[in-house]
């Protein structure tokens, strides 16, 4: 696509020390829609997903493996390419901390630093906690168990001493504010823009960013007894897929500022504050926007191993169908809410808004063509004020939908799809096709025409989120590969009147609970 424009989005990179949860599966959907979405878009899409696979809590759980860290990250990682796949999730490049393209960057984004004076050599004394890989504050801990410390987060803390290498963050405060407030879409939501700006009016201290206690991390140049701080090794991973250091290189100019991060709301203020600081102290430009989306918890409970209640992604596709979940999570919550899955909801959402409501239209609508019109796409004739009421809702959709995918409000995208959806069964109903049948043919041709149209219109629109039942009802309306992307939108790939269609078949199941199949 020579001269499309570029569109670069990233997941966080995913710690190794645990196989792969729903949690993990989430942020990574909602980075294979956008990016699938900007595709079809005609987009240069650049979708990155890696593993973060140094620093003390992957050595740690290495440790109880029983393997060395190298092996265990392997494998690890492995199950992570491997959720990819059985996600159906489209990501250009997977990286790996461990990589040597990546060694090499995080190296060289250290020397940067060093050579600007934006890191120095002293001692660090605090508290740590290796569940988050961070530091914290005396004032920000409270008393726990045992005369134990706990960090916010909830992780138990640990007295660190040694010598460290620190980041002068705290020279950063100002031009942070000035980046926040120049781009007002930096961050996202709006509440937690809010948040990492009173965060950052607070104050900001000098940032450890070397440890010398464990060694399993990138070496700092000239000085191999530290490894660097796993944070400032991780967030790097973001340039080095784009040719870090060569930034004369095709890929960095087209590529980099990156459009989009997306995290979960517990690693923002790395991502808002430090990465962003990182960068700027290297003279290199910060990401465009970072979103923050909410957290999962399982049948109102938060989700964890020790409570044992980790929705294993396998077994929901397994369950429910992958279209049928993607479809679940981002239609549920308001993308940057909180969300519980839970599974009364995910059956209700299944069977009335995909059985129902667009299953029932695609399902009846392609069985009246295929028993009224020989299986071929009807001959319209004169379109009413009502054919073309509809036409154009579900052409009109594709510029409300761009401005709501921009804005990462998935759940908006799926309702105003889900307004034609209704308007197109409202108006089989209005139109009763089946009753044209004997008193108006050429009539009920058109209006089956208008439903085709409608039909193909809107499976362009689900293919990001549901692409596999999506191709299935393009399939059935006849739409080549080709025609499969917004330039088709409307007038761009109208249904050929005479031209054959496949036999229809059903794409979205009713979940019949085992109780009542059995009954
Ligand atoms: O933080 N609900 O990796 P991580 C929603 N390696 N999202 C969830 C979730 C839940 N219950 N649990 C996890 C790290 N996530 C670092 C990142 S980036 C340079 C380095 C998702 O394996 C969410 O996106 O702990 C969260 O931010 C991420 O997994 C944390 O993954
Ligand atoms: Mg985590």
């Amino acid at each position: 696509m020579p001269g499309a424009k570029p569109y670069y989005i990233t997941t966080p990179i995913y710690y190794v020390n645990d196989d792969p949860h729903i949690g993990h599966a989430y942020t990574t959907l909602a980075c294979d829609v956008l990016a699938r979405f900007k595709r079809l878009d005609g987009y240069d899409v650049r979708f990155l997903t890696g593993t973060d696979e140094h620093g003390q809590k992957v050595e740690k759980a290495a440790e109880k493996a029983g393997v060395d860290p190298q092996s265990f990250t392997d494998r690890v990682s492995g199950n992570f390419r491997a959720l990819a796949k059985a996600w159906g999730f489209t990501n250009d490049d997977f990286i790996r901390t461990t990589e040597e393209r990546h060694v090499r960057a995080a190296q060289a984004l250290w020397t940067t630093l060093v050579e600007r004076g934006e890191i120095y050599l002293d001692t660090y004394a605090g508290w740590y906690a290796v569940r988050d890989e961070a530091f914290y504050g005396e004032s920000e801990l409270r008393d726990g168990p045992a005369g134990k410390k706990i960090a916010p987060s909830g992780a138990e803390v640990e007295w660190v001493e040694e010598p460290s290498y620190f980041f002068r963050l705290s020279a950063w405060q100002d031009r942070l504010l000035k980046l926040y407030e120049d781009n007002p879409d930096f961050i996202a939501p709006q509440s937690r823009r809010n948040e990492v700006m009173s965060f950052v009016r607070g104050g900001l201290q000098d940032l450890s960013v070397s440890r010398t206690s464990f060694s399993w991390g990138i070496p700092v140049p000239g000085d191999e007894k530290h490894v660097m701080y796993v944070w400032l090794d991780a967030l790097t991973n973001y340039i080095t897929a784009v040719g870090y250091p060569d930034i004369a290189s095709a890929d960095y100019t087209k590529l980099w500022p990156a459009d989009l991060h997306m995290v979960g709301k517990d690693i923002l203020r790395f991502h808002a504050v430090y990465w962003p600081a990182f960068l700027m102290g290297a003279g290199l430009e910060p990401p465009k926007r970072v979103f923050a989306h909410g957290w999962w918890t399982n049948e109102g409970q938060k989700i964890s191993k020790s409570l044992g209640n980790v929705i294993d992604p396998y077994d929901l596709v397994r369950r429910y169908g992958l279209d049928q979940v993607r479809y679940f999570m981002l239609r549920e919550v308001p993308f940057g809410n909180d969300g519980d899955f839970s599974h009364r909801s995910m059956v209700q959402r299944m069977n009335s808004e995909l059985a129902n409501d667009y299953g029932n239209l695609v399902q009846r609508v392609l069985s009246m063509i295929a028993r009224n019109c020989s299986g071929l796409v009807p001959e319209p004739g004169p379109l009413t004020g009502e054919d073309e009421e509809l036409l154009g809702a579900v052409a009109d959709l594709l510029p409300k939908l761009r401005t709501i995918m921009d804005a990462q409000l998935f759940h908006e995208a799926l309702e105003a799809v889900w307004v034609v959806v209704r308007a197109a069964n409202g108006y089989v109903d209005r139109q009763a096709p089946w009753t044209l049948r004997k008193t108006d043919e050429p009539r009920m041709r058109t209006v089956l025409y208008v439903l085709a149209e409608t039909i193909r219109n809107l499976a362009l629109y689900t293919l990001p989120v549901m692409p596999t039942a999506s191709d299935a009802i393009l399939d059935q309306v006849g739409v080549d590969q080709e025609q499969r992307s917004f330039a088709a939108v409307g007038q761009g790939g109208r249904l050929v009147p005479g031209a054959a269609l496949p036999k229809p078949a059903g794409v979205f199941p009713r979940f019949v609970e085992e109780a009542d199949a059995g009954a």
